[in-house]
């Protein structure tokens, strides 16, 4: 028997709250409302067999095995399309209905292959189960008639396969991709006999529309669409329930495992933030946890010219440490740091800002959330009074106009972005404000009602316009800003956004942005009952990425758009932690719950609980790190999975002050750009390996759980425990949820967490203290956080980087779905079969105006530096517009970005570089240099 299937009650749940009293097998039962009879049987404990039919999608009533009788009516209804009704009599196993079932399933079973002990998915196949349920013994139409036996199989997926021979045409797996994933890339092709699932027009899987999503592959009864995993390890033998280590939207798995081997990672049903759906990282690519190229153990050297020396993990700590209290006794106490990665769990965080602040005796601590997402927590702090998304992703499904800013879900939240489809094809209108035509702005069943293609750089003008239209054209909800917000704020914003230049006429000569598109946009939200805004880091990633997240509160506090389900303005966050990582304290200025360090109380209840007295004054943030490092000030840090060389702008730069360090640690997976430049290496844990939480964009508290042991033989949480130990101060955690008992004692947003709490519920969102015991979903509803809603005036200040003669275009830069980030763990999977290099999107008339054919090797020059990759000719960006992704480390893409950041958190620039672009013939100095570095270290990594 299968131990991994999760329970399927055949239909949706039914959204009614009133109940109906109804007798199965003569047995009352109480249902809601609208129940299907095969859904009501299921709550009932009576399984009614089935097989078109499963939860996740709308009932279809094809297969004709779910038939009940009902008394008073006529003939055997599929249970799976009839709701239930008062007082209905239901029976379920009668002699008629056996037969009839029985005779469904011979013919089911005439036409598939009888090879049930030899098939991948003996003991986890509804239709085998299904057979058994009816108690068909034998099939009386013999298989040498006409059949589907010789039907081939398409392997051309790298993760899962489509047996042809197996299939029953249920067509749970088209339906899937429709409401599921809304990808809509299969179809039933043919009638009748004749009929069969295709992806695409005579496409095989790998070419078509498909996404890889597995959604497919999860509904399939039989053994049709299955895991290329199962076909070469068999079947699971236990689960454990842990959390994506993607990205933000924080899906909920069930790891299956056979003995201490991961054989597939199915979507959890219960999960809060994905409801049994997935995206292909996720779902598909976690074999990067056991790649060849994991280092596991740890390994120190004097200088980055000699090789290294593995050694065992008490040398790597104590040489560590002794570096650590040299440096610091050379230079002083503040030349050393760390930073955190929102890779890691908030308990592996928490204990390295608790490293840095308690046994650094600084607080030069910082995350790696600077360069994404630190103008969110200043914006929605200063406008709201809480540095977080408003809303759980459910409350899309409440919103009337979805406004996408700086953001592309299908590639970067994709299990969110099947969420907002799915409102789309309900209904609901979607604003896209962003440079490029993302997926979501035209896919099957969706266009966009608006997409504002500004040219990079000009949020700011454009969320001032969108209020100038909605303060003018009286769309402001007075009555909810004067109750809500603070009067003199509205009243000086007010005349800010009313002043001519922001006007929808003047912006649009500054954004390129048609001027009655703005107007448009703007009534549309504005009069929208419910608008929602989503945004990401293009948002963020500006010199006024601060202004521009203020901008979007003020816009959503103008027309009352705050505090109820389906409104809201939220970060889409893009690592799976980022969240967690700023509410941890690892920011150099505040302690965990965005408490400002120069509190005395807030300090005072640290230093009782560490037993340590803490700098009352902030410490470096990273890119203050490395300018300090460049002046010689700053000697030695701590870096907690983060490749800074790749990740962090203006790569130069941040490689000078890597090289001016005496002692840099790097805790990771894998060597990466970063350890090049490195003294230690500390292996890090996969997420597969660790026990804690993460927290995903609409603050949910998500278990991670260990399914294997640690492959270097040490948690995380542990190494920087026994380097605190090793540098004098005595931290002494046992395990992880110690951890997280400290941050919640400490933390008054996460007084009532625990493990055991949130093992018992599953998840919850912050706050969750005594005011909220089950958590809070929704923020700022009856009042925001701060008290009254602050206004910000948010003037627009240009950045500095300007396009010229010799630099005419502006690139801006983004991921792509199957890659992550700086490619780490994707690169290392099979998905490289959809991306393996970062290409530049060039629009048709500057790649001609160039002589730039597509798949051309081009060069893309800065003021900073100069990189080659290859052009794509696209209309999917602007004339004047670039855009490249930064997966890949051998092009360098930050080579290209700029010094500067956003005025309020130095959160870089990366949307903004001004650019030319050529045909090239050889690649550029930095990565030829980039080239001979892999090199070395290749070699310096075949240690003694
Ligand atoms: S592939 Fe699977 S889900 Fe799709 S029609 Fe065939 S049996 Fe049904
Ligand atoms: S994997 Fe996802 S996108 Fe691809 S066919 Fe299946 S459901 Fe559709
Ligand atoms: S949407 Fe994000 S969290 Fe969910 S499976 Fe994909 S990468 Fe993981
Ligand atoms: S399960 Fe009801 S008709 Fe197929």
């Amino acid at each position: 028997m299968n131990r991994t299937r999760q329970t399927d009650f055949g239909t949706p749940a039914s959204p009614a709250t009133d109940t109906v009293s109804i007798e199965i097998d003569g047995l009352p039962a109480t249902v809601k409302a609208g129940t299907s009879i095969l859904r009501a049987a299921r709550e009932s404990g009576v399984d009614i067999p089935k097989l078109c039919a499963t939860d996740s999608l709308k009932p279809f009533g094809s297969c004709r095995l779910c038939l009940v009788e009902i008394e008073g009516r006529p003939g055997y209804p599929a249970s799976c399309t009839t709701p239930v009704e008062d007082g209905m009599k239901i029976r379920t196993q009668t002699e008629a209905l056996a037969r009839l079932r029985r005779n469904v399933m011979e013919l089911y079973i005439s036409d598939h292959p009888l090879d049930c002990l030899t098939c991948s998915a003996n003991g986890d196949c509804e239709l085998q189960d299904m057979a058994g349920a009816v108690g068909l013994r034998e099939v009386r139409y013999g298989f040498d008639g006409s059949n589907h036996l010789d039907a081939t199989v398409d392997a051309s997926n790298p993760y899962f396969q489509f047996d042809a021979s197996k299939c029953i045409v249920c067509s749970r797996c088209v339906r899937a991709c429709d409401e599921v994933q809304g990808t809509f890339a299969l179809t039933i092709e043919g009638r009748g006999f004749e009929s069969h699932v295709s992806a695409g027009i005579g496409e095989d899987f790998l070419d078509s529309e498909c996404v890889s999503c597995g959604a497919c592959v999860q509904a399939c009864p039989t053994a049709t669409l299955m895991e290329k995993s199962i076909v070469e390890d068999g079947l699971p033998d236990h689960k454990v329930v842990t959390t994506c280590a993607y990205c933000g939207v924080g899906c909920s798995f069930q790891a299956e495992m056979k003995g201490d081997q991961v054989v597939r990672m199915t979507p959890w049903k219960d999960g809060m933030a994905n409801h049994g759906h997935s995206c292909v990282k996720g779902r598909f690519a976690w074999g990067y946890a056991t790649h060849r190229d994991r280092v596991l153990k740890p390994m120190i050297r004097e200088k980055t010219s000699d090789p290294w020396r593995e050694v065992e993990w008490s040398e790597a700590i104590e040489f560590t440490a002794q570096r650590f209290r040299e440096i610091q006794h050379q230079y002083g106490r503040k030349s050393i740091g760390g930073i955190t990665s929102s890779r890691c769990t908030n308990e592996e965080v928490f204990v390295v800002q608790k490293l840095v602040r308690a046994a650094f005796g600084n607080n030069n601590v910082d995350t790696c959330a600077r360069v994404c997402h630190s103008p969110t927590g200043y914006g929605l702090k200063t406008t709201l009074g809480t540095s977080a998304g408003t809303q759980p992703f459910d409350s899309v499904m409440d919103a009337d106009v979805i406004m996408v800013i700086g953001a592309n879900p299908t590639a970067g939240h994709p299990v969110f972005a099947s969420q907002i489809k799915r409102r789309l094809r309900q209904g609901a209108q979607l604003v896209v404000i962003d440079p490029r035509e993302i997926g979501l702005v035209r896919s099957p069943h969706i266009a966009a009602a608006h997409h504002l293609a500004l040219r990079p750089g000009t949020n700011v003008p454009i969320v001032n316009a969108l209020a100038h239209v909605v303060v003018s054209e009286g769309l402001a909800d007075e009555e909810y800003v004067r109750e809500r917000c603070d009067l003199d704020s509205w009243e000086a914003w007010k005349t800010m956004i009313l002043r001519p230049e922001n006007s929808p006429e003047e912006v649009a000569k500054v954004s390129g942005v048609d001027a009655e598109e703005i107007r448009a946009a703007a009534r549309l939200y504005g009069r929208a009952r419910n608008g929602a805004i989503y945004y990401g880091l293009g948002v963020t990633e500006h010199s006024q990425g601060s202004t521009m997240v203020m901008g979007m509160a003020n816009l959503a506090m103008a027309t009352g758009n705050l505090g109820r389900s389906g409104v809201g303005v939220n970060p889409l966050r893009g690592q799976n932690n980022v969240q967690g990582s700023c509410d941890m304290g690892s920011f150099p200025h505040e302690l965990a719950g965005y408490r400002h360090i120069s509190g005395e109380e807030v300090r005072t209840q640290f230093e009782q609980h560490w037993g340590v007295t803490i700098d009352p004054e902030p410490g470096f943030r990273i890119p203050n790190m490395f300018d300090a490092a460049c002046a010689g000030e700053f000697k030695a840090i701590y870096i907690q999975g983060e490749d800074v060389a790749q990740s962090d702008p203006d790569t130069t730069h941040v490689e000078a002050a890597l090289s001016a360090m005496e002692c840099i640690v790097v805790q990771d997976l894998f060597l990466n750009e970063t350890s090049k430049f490195a003294h230690v290496f500390l292996p890090g844990t996969s997420f597969l390996e660790k026990n804690g939480t993460f927290i995903n964009a609409e603050r949910r508290i998500n278990r991670v759980r260990k399914v294997m042991e640690p492959q270097q033989g040490k948690d995380e949480w542990l190494i920087t425990q026994e380097l605190a130990q090793a540098m004098g101060y005595d931290m002494n955690y046992s395990n992880a949820a110690e951890i997280m008992d400290e941050i919640a004692e400490l933390t008054p947003t996460f007084n009532n967490v625990s493990f055991d709490f949130l093992d018992e519920v599953g998840s919850v969102q912050w706050p969750c203290n005594d005011n909220a015991p089950m958590g809070t979903p929704i923020m700022h509803v009856d009042a925001f956080v701060r008290g009254k809603g602050l206004f910000v005036e948010t003037e627009y200040e240009p950045t500095e980087e300007r396009t010229s003669r010799k630099f005419p275009l502006l690139l801006t830069t983004g991921r792509i779905l199957s890659q992550y980030n700086v490619g780490a763990q994707t690169r290392r999977t099979a998905n490289n079969v959809w991306y393996g290099e970062d290409l530049l999107e060039v629009h048709p008339a500057d790649a001609e105006a160039r002589g730039i054919k597509d798949g051309m090797l081009v060069s893309l020059a800065s003021r900073k530096g100069d990189i080659t990759l290859r052009a794509k000719i696209t209309t999917r960006v602007k004339p004047g517009v670039v855009y490249t992704t930064f997966h890949n480390p051998e092009t360098g893409a930050n080579v290209v970005t700029t010094e500067y950041s956003d005025w309020a958190t130095e959160c870089p620039e990366y949307k903004v570089t001004a650019v030319q672009i050529a045909p090239a013939t050889h690649r550029s100095k930095w990565q030829e240099g980039f080239d001979a570095r892999a090199e070395e270290q290749e070699r310096l990594a075949e240690t003694d």
